[in-house]
């Protein structure tokens, strides 16, 4: 609940988002670093919701947020680099907000390597991630409050997430959009294996 509250102030702002990251996602779903579930009440009644977390913690909220949403969820205590209780080759959508932007860059090719494994070939995928700006203005802004954004949420904005996706030779990025300034990049695509 501790991180709930320190998250409030930026919630304000991403729970007007996450209806619309979710309105299109169907069949079997894997959300990767789920946390405390914010997003399990915009998906779909037709989705069956496997949330993985490495935080128990977070587990345990998500899984009381899960009782409350549309879909079936079922809450697994896993690591993104490594998915070893989940299957190959079994879901249709891919769903990740603020989880690479946590994740140091040397673990990002492990996750992703693991998000070409469980995706169904034909599946899609979304992530919302933050990055830094491009706007000298608003990327000082972000570079002042970068030492408590990482101290509080063990978040950064340099995370290269869109430059490992793009290597991959079978997550097939199709589409790339900000909700917010150049600040808060949606990366979207399909599983081509
Ligand atoms: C910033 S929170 C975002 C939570 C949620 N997706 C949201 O939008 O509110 C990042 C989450 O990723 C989880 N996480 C970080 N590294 C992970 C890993 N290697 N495997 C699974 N979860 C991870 C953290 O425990 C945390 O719950």
């Amino acid at each position: 609940m501790f991180y709930d509250i320190l998250d409030f102030p930026w919630e304000k702002q991403y729970k007007k988002w996450r209806p619309g990251l979710l309105k299109d996602v169907y069949g079997e779903v894997i959300e990767v670093g789920v946390g405390t579930g914010r997003n399990l009440r915009y998906y779909p009644s037709n989705t069956k919701v496997t949330g993985i977390d490495l935080s128990k913690d977070m587990l345990k909220i998500s899984a009381k947020r899960g009782g409350f949403a549309e879909c079936d969820f079922y809450p697994v205590h896993e690591d993104a680099t490594s998915m070893e209780s989940i299957p190959s080759n079994y879901f249709d959508w891919l769903i990740s907000t603020f989880l690479c932007c946590v994740m140091p860059d040397h673990l990002q090719p492990l996750a992703i390597d693991q998000f070409e494994r469980v995706l169904k070939p034909g599946a899609h995928f979304r992530l919302l991630e933050m990055v830094y700006s491009k706007n000298t203005m608003l990327r000082r802004r972000q570079q002042l409050f970068a030492p408590l954004i990482q101290w509080a949420y063990g978040a950064r904005f340099d995370r290269n997430t869109l430059e490992y996706l793009e290597k991959s030779s079978i997550l097939k990025i199709t589409n790339t959009y900000f909700l917010k300034e150049d600040i808060y990049l949606v990366i979207e695509g399909d599983c081509e294996k």
